[in-house]
């Protein structure tokens, strides 16, 4: 398979659980995994995966979201975006601060929301490039 041919997914959260298992799997398969993380200096193993790209993020960050999708479009951008990261609480809701909600809140939604966000012009995009590429297959 040619660099060319080689499909991209960003996984956001991929420092453990299913984020982590999600970049060896798809590493393993010949993507290229760009594995982003809050604490990147932290990963021993994925830094050593080959095919794997290491990428600082913590998704309550706006500024990191949108720096972080520019890097990954200007480097060739990606077939795919993994919104993994999150966090849980268990308990009665009454119990929760104020601070734990909307650290949920600020993770599980809006880091999803605005994720999504940063990198849908450039899925607009690909979208543009394979219909322009659909009537000359349909010429040929
Ligand atoms: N496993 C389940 O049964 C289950 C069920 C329902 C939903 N989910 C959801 O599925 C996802 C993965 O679950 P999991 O079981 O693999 O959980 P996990 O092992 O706790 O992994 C969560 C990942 O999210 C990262 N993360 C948390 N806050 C972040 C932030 N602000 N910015 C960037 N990364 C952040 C964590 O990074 P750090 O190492 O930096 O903390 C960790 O790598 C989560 O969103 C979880 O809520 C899981």
């Amino acid at each position: 398979m040619s660099n060319q041919d080689q499909k991209a997914i960003f996984i956001t959260g991929s420092s453990s659980g299913l984020g982590r298992a999600t970049a060896k799997l798809f590493a393993a398969k010949g993507w290229k995994v760009i594995a982003s993380m809050r604490n990147p200096d932290k990963e021993k193993e994925l830094a050593k995966t080959s095919d794997v790209i290491l990428m600082a993020l913590d998704i309550t960050e706006p500024q990191q979201i949108e720096s972080a999708a520019q890097e990954v479009v200007g480097s060739g951008g990606v077939d795919v975006v993994l919104n993994n990261a999150g966090t849980g609480l268990a308990g009665a809701l009454e119990g929760l601060t104020d601070e734990q909600i909307l650290r949920i809140v600020n993770t599980n939604m809006l880091g999803t929301i605005r994720t999504t966000k940063a990198f849908i012009p450039h899925f607009r995009q690909k979208e543009q490039d394979c219909s322009s590429i659909r009537p000359r297959l349909a010429d040929g």
